[in-house]
């Protein structure tokens, strides 16, 4: 008798739209939603309203024009209303919320005679587009496939919704493999659907040097190309090298247009800087920055290089300031990465220069030395009005006063920094690390190791349970590390990434509560359809 009532209750629930207890299908998941018998169809003369004069919210609106152009039959015509009269009571609005004090927040009010999205600005307009994009038919996303879409409506629902955390990031490595700015842009496009608001650019390397300064042009005409690239896992001996030359920078203008493309996505786009080591890139371009003076090679594989800028040479430092100098021209971020992970101190042992250093500053030891380095690229940047961020290694020998810590060798260095009362994101090898395996090796390409299947991602907490109240509001969020030493290709990259940045992005938008894994997962399958119709490679259990 069940089976034979099933199709039957599912027939009466789609022909009278009451489907109320229906989950909208929106990764992240909104904070509160419900849902109102009805819809709004999508016909004939549909009037986009946006508040008169402001700027800001018409290049919003593009990102919902370019899906409502797409419905057949439909004719959109963009009208403006009075900010602070009453709102337009049919098609679709966007408003500012005045009063909202809570960043990034939206809400979605769908009426069968109105689609209204407010937001606290309109950052949290975009944010609303993004859930409302996901309410409306995959085909969508194709101009191919929307044309043949017939009465494209909206089931009626309320939507309230802002982020649990402030930081929501993905990180790249275009050093080890280098990826062209139509892919950034894909790349950019996919945080932005799933709400993430920065993209930290992991620039430079040991195997390449991929933005253009232009006060040291050899940093790309040297710096940017490698005589070949190991084949193969880097544990496998003997090693073995393809021979082929391989490279590739961004000019400035391409930064600025991915910047300014990062920007219309409410995206920061944060550039790292490697320093003192992971520099050899740099160092084969200018040898007189490192201690031995060289002769040295672009890295042709992968690991961490004992060469590293020469800590005890002024030379060095008026280098990276004019390095700096032009970075934070392109970029407007209010963090500047400058790595500082990874640098073996054995050249600073031997180096007559870093021991007087170590002797001038009254330093104690190598340690004190990185720290010095950090200290003073910090202090230069703080002249320019720019915070730095570091990974973990920074507290050795001593945190910079101002640096926000990204802790990656698991959450310990992020812990100890929020207890120092510093900024922190979280972004461990333990989940965050999505050059890691996701599923049996056995069936995966080639990868650098590890295990972090998606549950894995969706079951992290950003803020460690030993962590005070007080303390825990330095913990931003969290960000997802794509390192690219295993992954040639856009599409590798998004084989990695994806899903696994999608539940990362839950994770930090959606309240804690509210996790739930199964669920999750129910609404990922749905989501693949978007994701298939983006021509995203994401890998699928
Ligand atoms: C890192 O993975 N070396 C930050
Ligand atoms: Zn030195």
């Amino acid at each position: 008798m069940k089976a034979k009532l099933i199709p039957v209750l599912i027939l009466i629930l789609m022909s009278s739209n009451l489907i109320f207890a229906q989950k909208p299908s929106i990764i992240p998941e909104p904070r509160v939603w419900e849902n109102r018998r009805g819809n709004f169809s999508f016909s004939g003369n549909t009037d986009l309203f946006l508040p008169h004069g402001h700027e800001k919210m018409k290049t919003t609106a593009e990102f919902l024009l370019v899906y409502l152009e797409r419905i057949p039959g439909v004719n959109v015509q963009i009208r403006y209303y009075q900010q602070g009269q009453e709102l337009p009571t049919r098609g679709i609005v966007l408003a500012v919320d005045e009063q909202s004090n809570i960043a990034e927040r939206y809400v979605i009010d769908i009426t069968s005679r109105r689609v209204l999205i407010t937001g606290d600005d309109e950052r949290g307009v975009f944010y609303g587009i993004q859930s409302l994009r996901q309410l409306l038919p995959v085909e969508l996303e194709q101009p191919g496939q929307a044309s043949q879409l017939r009465n494209v409506r909206v089931s009626n629902i309320y939507i309230e919704d802002y982020p649990q955390f402030s930081y929501r990031g993905m990180h790249l490595d275009v050093a080890r493999h280098f990826f062209d700015v139509d892919f950034i842009k894909k790349y950019i496009d996919l945080l932005a659907l799933h709400k993430m608001n920065t993209f930290h650019w992991h620039l430079t390397e040991d195997q390449g040097w991929r933005i253009e300064i232009k006060k040291y042009p050899l940093l790309t005409e040297i710096g940017a190309w490698r005589d070949g690239t190991l084949i193969g896992h880097l544990r496998d001996q003997p090693h073995q090298y393809d021979g082929i030359r391989y490279g590739g920078y961004y000019t400035q203008d391409e930064v600025r247009e991915v910047v300014a493309y990062a920007a219309k996505r409410h995206i920061t786009v944060i550039p790292e800087i490697e320093m003192p080591g992971h520099a050899l890139a740099a160092l084969a371009a200018y040898p007189e920055l490192g201690c031995t003076g060289g002769p040295y090679e672009v890295a042709q594989e992968w690991g961490i290089f004992e060469d590293v800028f020469c800590a005890g040479n002024d030379d060095v430092f008026e280098f990276l300031e004019n390095v700096l100098l032009e970075v934070i021209e392109l970029f407007p971020s209010h963090y500047i990465h400058i790595g500082g992970d990874e640098c073996p101190k054995t050249r600073w042992k031997e180096c007559p220069k870093c021991q007087a250093r170590i002797q001038e500053e009254d330093l104690a030891d190598e340690y004190e030395l990185q720290s010095y380095f950090i200290r003073r690229i910090e202090n230069f940047l703080l002249t320019k009005g720019r915070n730095i961020i570091g990974w973990d290694e920074i507290l050795e020998g001593g945190l910079a006063p101002q640096a926000t810590v990204m802790s990656w060798r698991g959450v310990r260095g992020g812990i100890e920094a929020a207890q120092m009362g510093h900024d922190v994101i979280m972004s461990p090898t333990s989940h965050c690390y999505f050059d890691y395996y996701q599923a049996d090796p056995e069936t995966q390409p080639l990868a650098i190791g590890g295990y972090i299947p998606l549950s894995r991602v969706y079951e992290f907490n950003p803020i460690p349970l030993d962590l005070s109240e007080k303390e825990a509001k330095h913990i931003l969020g969290a960000q997802g590390n794509v390192w690219t030493e295993y992954m040639k290709t856009s599409d590798d990259v998004e084989y990695m990434a994806y899903p696994r940045a999608i539940a990362l992005a839950e994770i930090l938008w959606t309240p804690n509560r509210k996790h739930d894994f199964e669920d999750f997962t129910k609404r990922l399958n749905h989501h693949f359809r978007r994701l298939d119709a983006l021509n995203v490679n994401y890998f699928r259990e």
